[in-house]
């Protein structure tokens, strides 16, 4: 498959690798959220961000330019999607899947696989709707911001398909390091000269759903803005911030009965 998402990662995901490097405090987020869990499903797995290297991953990508992105010290991703997971039920310890669902053609149906073949935690790392409006980038691109409010589920939808069965589920803000090594927009909240570079925007999936001349406009604007000091004026703040918490969430669905 070249992509099962809405967006082409044959384009967009060439040097997605370069920018998209996992974040270590991140990283130890997820890990603490999956546990114990020694056999893990990593559905959406791209390149193995994320990925624990102390337990046994089983990654699933169905585009071929991500998979062919994964380091040698990863185990192959195989080549399915989260509608259709070739395991059997109750198979894994744990699933996670990082900044995908928002991609999925069918988000009900691989949520209800994701639950299919877990015995225990499922963690998503997701970016909710309802926040994003906390962005800068938001005033100086409102279609991106549409585009993401359109693709991002809002988080009572997760939240009720997967706190069925026995399930709790627990949302968690997940403060964004003013150093952030994992380039999605937000990343760059302390550092707005990075959306200048084609290279940044190229590996923000959103971006392909915002026609040419707007994003012309807004790297225009912007680095107006910036040579003029009217940015650093308005949002000079975030320039030291050490975190910022806008729309990244960890969701963590935990089996409360058997
Ligand atoms: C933004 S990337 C994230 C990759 C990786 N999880 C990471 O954190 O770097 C989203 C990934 O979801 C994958 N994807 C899109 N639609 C999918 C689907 N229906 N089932 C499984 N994965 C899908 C894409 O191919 C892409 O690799």
């Amino acid at each position: 498959m070249t992509s099962a998402g809405d967006v082409d990662y044959s384009v967009i995901g060439v040097g997605y690798t370069n920018l998209r490097q996992p974040d270590p405090r991140i990283a130890a987020m997820i890990h603490a959220a999956l546990g114990d869990a020694r056999t893990i499903l990593n559905i959406g797995a791209g390149a193995g961000s994320y990925e624990p290297l102390d337990r046994e991953v089983i990654a699933i990508e169905p585009s071929e330019a991500m998979r062919a992105q994964r380091p040698s010290h990863l185990s192959k991703a195989i080549d399915a999607r989260a509608e259709e997971l070739p395991l059997a039920d109750q198979s894994v310890d744990a699933s996670m899947g990082i900044i995908t669902v928002h991609q999925w053609q069918d988000l009900h149906r691989g949520l209800r696989e994701l639950l299919r073949v877990t015995r225990g935690t499922i963690v998503l790392m997701v970016f909710e709707p309802a926040a994003a409006k906390t962005f800068w980038l938001g005033d100086y691109c409102p279609e991106l911001a549409a585009v993401e409010a359109r693709r991002d589920p809002p988080m009572h939808v997760l939240c009720d398909a997967l706190s069925v069965g026995g399930r709790r589920v627990e949302v968690r803000p997940v403060a964004v390091p003013i150093d952030c090594t994992d380039g999605f927009s937000e990343a760059y909240y302390a550092r707005p000269e990075r959306f200048l570079d084609p290279a940044v925007i190229r590996s923000q999936s959103s971006w392909a759903f915002v026609a040419q001349d707007v994003r012309e406009r807004v790297q225009r604007e912007l680095a107006a803005d910036l040579q003029s000091g009217v940015w650093d004026t308005k949002y000079g703040q975030y320039r030291t911030m050490p975190t910022f918490i806008g729309a990244l969430r960890l969701v963590i669905s935990t089996r409360i009965h058997p």
